[in-house]
């Protein structure tokens, strides 16, 4: 029963603004990718790892892989348009008994081990998938044409972060169909009838957007 991890890092990074891909932007002079990489590798939890690289970044992806000596890294393919498209391409070299995976956007470089434990532990009790998620602090309100329409109860609500783990079949049937307007795995899996946790996030996830995002993520490295 093997675990394989998809590190989805095919994005452009076009809110980051930097000449690379995101995922090669520095972080404290080493490929944000990196840090992701060594941590899924460090982890006991995961067997195999599939890496989405950005278009012709598929070579400089497995060199770092090998200068990190990440020999769990078994493939690195190339993404697709979407985030979603990645994941889907990358799921494709997960072999077909494989039991989990997990999927991580490397854009959030921070990856406690224990968050990776947090979300796999539930797929064995029954769920088809759990993901991270951290309270709303700030109150949540939604907007029509720069007016509220409406402020919702945040009792309720979860910012929801990857790593996510799913049963690897339930995940693979949610990428089967349409996943255009996706923004993460869960919601797949959601529409598919799945069952998914929420397990308690961590800070330190924080996901890499624009220029700002570095420095905060630098200091918590
Ligand atoms: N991602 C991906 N394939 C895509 C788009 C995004 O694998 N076609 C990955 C990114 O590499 C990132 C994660 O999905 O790790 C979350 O996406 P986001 O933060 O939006 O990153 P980018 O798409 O790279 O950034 P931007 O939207 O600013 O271009
Ligand atoms: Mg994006």
């Amino acid at each position: 029963m093997s675990t394989w991890a998809v590190v989805a890092a095919a994005g452009r990074g076009e809110r980051l603004g930097f000449r690379r891909p995101k995922a090669f932007a520095p972080l404290r002079g080493r490929p944000l990718l990196a840090e992701s990489l060594e941590r899924l590798e460090a982890s006991e939890w995961v067997d195999a790892i599939v890496i989405a690289a950005p278009p012709d970044w598929d070579e400089p992806s497995i060199l770092l892989a090998e200068e990190l000596g990440c020999g769990k890294v078994s493939a690195c393919v190339t993404g697709g348009e979407s985030r979603s498209e990645s994941v889907r391409i990358a799921l494709a070299e997960v072999p077909q008994d494989a039991a989990a995976v997990l999927v991580h956007d490397a854009a959030r470089p921070v990856l406690p081990l224990e968050v990776i434990e947090r979300v796999l532990a539930p797929l064995g009790e029954g769920w088809d998938g759990a993901v991270p998620g951290l309270p709303l602090t700030d109150t949540v309100k939604r907007v029509e044409a720069e007016q509220v329409a409406e402020t919702l109860d945040r009792s309720g609500l979860v910012a929801v972060q990857t790593p996510q783990a799913f049963v690897a079949p339930a995940l693979r049937s949610a990428l089967a169909g349409d996943v255009a307007a996706a923004t993460d795995c869960a919601a797949l899996v959601e529409r598919n009838g799945g069952r998914i946790k929420v397990v308690p996030g961590d800070r330190r996830l924080l996901k890499v957007t624009d220029a700002a995002d570095l420095g905060l993520v630098e200091s918590l490295l």
